[in-house]
């Protein structure tokens, strides 16, 4: 009994680590790698990603790259000024890899727009 209890509380713990890992990896403004030294050459992708606000409805969408370049610099940057909701994640990929792909969610009920932007050399 004491054992099977031990063993239930290390799993519900460790799905609260993956659960609040999910939580947090979103931002509202996605700056990652080394962004200060991009180039524009080196800009592999680029998409205005918008969305119209529908009532009640989280809009969602998902970016995907990939490519022979090693990924150095991504930003996905929010450019809905009348909600500050929203929020960008990387989903796979990303810094040092050859393909990325960067999820948003909008805030229920607005808009989503987004100006997504990779660097690769
Ligand atoms: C960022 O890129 C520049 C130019 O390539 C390089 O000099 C610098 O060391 C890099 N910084 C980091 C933290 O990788
Ligand atoms: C958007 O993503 C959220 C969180 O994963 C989900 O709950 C929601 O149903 C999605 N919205 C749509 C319109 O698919």
């Amino acid at each position: 009994m004491k054992r099977f209890l031990v063993v239930f509380v290390a799993l519900t713990f460790s799905l609260n680590l993956i659960h609040a890992e999910d939580d947090t990896e979103g931002s509202f403004n996605l700056v990652l790698g080394n962004c200060s030294y991009a180039l524009a050459r080196d800009l592999v992708y680029h998409e205005h990603v918008d969305k119209v606000f529908v009532p009640l409805v989280q809009r969602n969408a998902t970016s995907v790259w990939y490519g022979d370049q090693t990924v150095y610099c991504i930003k996905a940057l929010n450019e809905n000024e009348e909600s500050e909701g929203g929020v960008a994640f990387i989903k796979e990929g990303g810094i040092s890899h050859h393909f990325v792909t960067i999820e948003m969610h909008s805030k229920t009920g607005n808009a989503l727009h987004y100006d997504v932007q990779v660097y690769g050399h």
